[in-house]
């Protein structure tokens, strides 16, 4: 019956797992019948209590933060290198440090500012608390005035300590830029931004979780697939935007989808082990283009909560984003030579 067993699951950041075991190569073209078996992972619920408290202190939508420890259970539990060529925010290289999964990472994201910023809280926490505290004390008096401000000076310095206070205190910790490039996000006008108290804490417990590990680069994600070596390990989790080219406000780049099949099939090529975040649902909406059937790669469902938008339009959305595994890392998985955790070996057994 081989591999369809595998084809999907589906795994809730609850800690409750649903595994769906599609039958289909029982039938050549016909209907598909999914067995939903349930595993409770007691373990599974310990490590997401963890991750509750797992350091953030950049406000980034589209972090992975809420569920990083959920895509942790679907690495190695042991990796030399772990490389995000499309980092953001790093919170999986956070939450694999926290999990003692690397001791190296490279984290990397076309965004410079972004990249310097993460930089400079890993390397120099204190520095970046105090440039920070002063920024955010200074808006006393009139926040949004002073907002619009360091928008301005940010625009012409890319200085990353105003680019966290931008990011602290803009719509959602949503990024958005201009044709040519300038951040144009508006302020949230019912929030002053993190306290510098509170935003000293996470600040020393990303730096503790991470000084000294890592590599910092703001390359395009294919000179980072380029360098990648065979004991590294690679998560992506780039922008979804279907085939519309390079332009998307959200982030500071948007990537080409035909680019970055080629460079996932290269990554087959060189047998390297990766996982991409990619498209997903919510509700009836569904958001990216599925990723091509012959790069070989299994697909895992992870339910990552209810909107907070639909929640207040009374609506019960659940959004699920697809989680990508290549096939050397299916093979790694099933390996009872190493020690995984119990998910996959639930999952080495049902194959
Ligand atoms: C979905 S976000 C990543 C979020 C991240 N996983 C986190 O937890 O914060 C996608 C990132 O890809 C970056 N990006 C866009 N195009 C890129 C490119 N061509 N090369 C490298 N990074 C790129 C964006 O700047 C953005 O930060």
């Amino acid at each position: 019956m081989g591999r369809t067993f595998l084809a999907d699951s589906f795994a809730t950041n609850t800690g409750t797992y649903y595994i769906k075991v599609n039958l289909s190569a029982l039938f050549l073209y016909g209907a598909s019948i999914y067995y939903i078996v349930e595993i409770k992972l007691s373990l599974m619920n310990t490590r997401e209590s963890n991750m509750a408290n797992q350091p953030h202190p950049i406000q980034y939508q589209g972090s992975k933060r809420g569920i990083a420890s959920t895509i942790l259970n679907f690495l190695p539990k042991k990796i030399e290198r772990l490389v995000e060529p499309f980092a953001g925010t790093a919170a999986m290289s956070v939450a694999a440090s926290a999990q003692r999964v690397s001791q190296q990472y490279w984290i990397n994201d076309l965004n410079k500012p972004l990249i310097q910023l993460l930089e400079l809280i890993i390397e120099h926490p204190y520095d970046v608390v105090d440039g920070y505290s002063q920024v955010w004390n200074e808006q006393i008096g009139d926040s949004i005035k002073h907002y619009y401000q360091i928008r301005d000076k940010f625009n012409t310095s890319n200085d990353p300590i105003l680019f966290l206070y931008l990011l602290a205190r803009c719509v959602k910790g949503a990024v958005r830029y201009n044709n040519e490039g300038l951040f144009n996000q508006s302020p949230d006008k019912r929030r002053k931004g993190t306290q510098p108290e509170k935003m000293f804490k996470n600040i020393e417990g990303v730096s503790k979780l991470l000084k000294g590990k890592c590599v910092f680069t703001s390359f395009d994600y294919k000179e980072v697939l380029s360098q990648v070596k065979s004991t590294d390990f690679v998560y992506m989790d780039p922008p979804y935007q279907g085939v519309c080219g390079n332009k998307d406000s959200r982030y500071y780049s948007g990537i080409n989808f035909d680019g970055f099949v080629s460079s996932l099939e290269e990554l087959n090529r060189k047998d390297i082990l990766f996982a991409v975040s990619y498209d997903g649902k919510r509700g009836n909406k569904t958001f990216g283009q599925n990723l091509p059937k012959n790069l070989n790669l299994k697909r895992v469902e992870i339910q990552v909560g209810r909107s907070s938008q639909a929640t207040l339009l009374g609506k019960q959305e659940i959004t699920i984003e697809s989680l990508y595994l290549s096939n050397p890392l299916i093979h790694h998985l099933q390996d009872k030579k190493i020690d995984f955790y119990p998910l996959h070996k639930q999952l080495a057994i049902i194959n």
